[in-house]
């Protein structure tokens, strides 16, 4: 063989994430059809003897962290644990040639859209969102401007609403978007702790009309990590902040989970707990914009332990019910039985199938990653049961940027 040729097929295009951009939301390694992506307490990683390149985890990624290439020599790759300790992407070695071609490990790797459940593509009225203004090297300075409680103060879970304030500095975002915090400080290794992703609880005018500002909807994680590092850093930072205090933030995230503009789009939202912050920016959007005679529907399903655990419980009991169909389910209302917002939205069957049945819909889902099999089972149920034929409404909704995952 030719030793020119020979030198270049040893040389492969390796995948890597990259570590100061991503958010740990864990898409990815969720895609990845052949279980190529891993993570520890710290960073996200591609296992180079096992990826083959099928490009499925790069459109759903939010922040393009996912989308990083290295030429090195096959015997060379680095390795998961190599990835694990690193802070950022080495730069590319130039002694490295670039392969003549993609490696033909590309080919018959399943495309996208026969491994993402959800839509990878927004709805075709959403508006373009800007993604990315602020970075881990270039962030913004955001100013609590209130800290609310939202569960009962009797109940266990500490869930709360977080007003930040950008002052003069553009930060233009989306309901259905996300943005990055970065907790001060380091974990037990030295390390400055990781970014971590909130879901906008606001629309895009903000959370007080005409303010520059926006909220999230935090709860207080109270496990540790094993190596102590990890869970509940952020979270807990975000729950004990008080008004004045200054937050690091990068983004905002997310292309995809965003609501059509389309005054007569239909709106059906699933969401537990944490999950309700996206339909809460979404709703509040729409019911600023009611008088202005949009015909769309709202159907909510939101599931919660209890009353008490549910977030934004009175605000949403105060809406009018000709303006959302509010369907909750508790699963831990002592004397009563579990309830899931699945099992909530077999009982409306009926005007869930209409709503499925209408091309105007777009349908969000968001919170437990558990809750995501047992939706699109309910989803799937639901058409069958009234003659819609599923596989091809499922692909349509997928198609069309109206089926929406965020689980977690
Ligand atoms: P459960 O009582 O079984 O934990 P959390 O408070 O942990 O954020 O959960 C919000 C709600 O989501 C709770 O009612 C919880 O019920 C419920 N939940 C847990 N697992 C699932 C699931 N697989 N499908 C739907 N809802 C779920």
């Amino acid at each position: 063989m030719d030793a020119h040729i020979e030198t270049r097929i040893d040389i492969i295009r390796q995948h890597l994430i990259d570590p100061e951009i991503c958010i740990r939301c864990n898409t990815c390694e969720e895609t990845c059809p052949i279980d190529a992506i891993t993570h520890d307490g710290v960073n996200y990683v591609v296992n180079a003897e096992v990826c083959n390149g099928c490009m499925a985890c790069v459109p759903p990624c939010p922040t393009g962290a996912i989308d990083n290439w290295r030429n090195v020599v096959r015997s060379e790759a680095y390795s998961v644990d190599d990835q694990f300790g690193w802070e950022a992407l080495p730069a590319q070695n130039e002694e490295v040639d670039a392969p003549v071609e993609v490696p033909a490990q590309n080919e018959e790797a399943p495309v996208a859209s026969d491994t993402v459940r959800g839509s990878t593509v927004a709805p075709w009225s959403a508006a373009r969102p800007y993604v990315q203004l602020y970075t881990h090297k270039a962030p913004a300075l955001a100013t609590v401007v209130g800290n609310y409680r939202l569960t009962d103060a009797a109940a266990p879970s500490d869930i709360r609403h977080i007003v930040l304030d950008f002052g003069a500095l553009p930060f233009p975002v989306l309901e259905g978007q996300s943005i990055g915090i970065l907790p001060p400080g380091t974990s037990a290794d030295g390390r400055a702790h990781h970014v971590r992703q909130y879901s906008i609880a606001s629309p895009r005018d903000g959370e007080r009309p005409g303010y520059n500002n926006l909220s999230l909807t935090v709860k207080r994680v109270q496990r540790e990590d094993s190596n102590g590092s990890g869970n509940g850093v952020c979270s807990n930072y975000l729950c004990d902040l008080q008004k004045g205090d200054v937050v690091t933030v990068i983004g905002p995230f997310g292309n995809t989970f965003l609501m059509p503009n389309h005054p007569d789009s239909h709106l059906l939202m699933i969401c537990t707990g944490t999950g309700s912050a996206p339909m809460r920016a979404m709703t509040e959007y729409r019911r600023r914009r009611r008088a202005t005679g949009e015909t769309g529907k709202l159907m909510l399903f939101f599931g919660a332990r209890t009353r008490g655990e549910l977030p934004y419980f009175g605000p949403l009991m105060n809406l009018p019910k000709d303006f959302i169909d509010t369907n909750l389910a508790f699963s831990r209302t002592p004397g009563e039985a579990k309830r899931y917002v699945q099992d909530a939205m077999r009982e409306r069957a009926d005007d869930v199938a209409q709503l499925l049945g209408d091309g105007n819909t777009h349908v969000y889902v968001c919170g437990l990653r558990g809750m995501e099999d047992g939706v699109m089972q309910a989803l799937e149920s639901i058409a069958r049961s009234h003659g819609l034929d599923w596989p091809a409404l499922w692909e349509q909704l997928r198609r069309e940027g109206r089926l929406h995952l965020e689980t977690y």
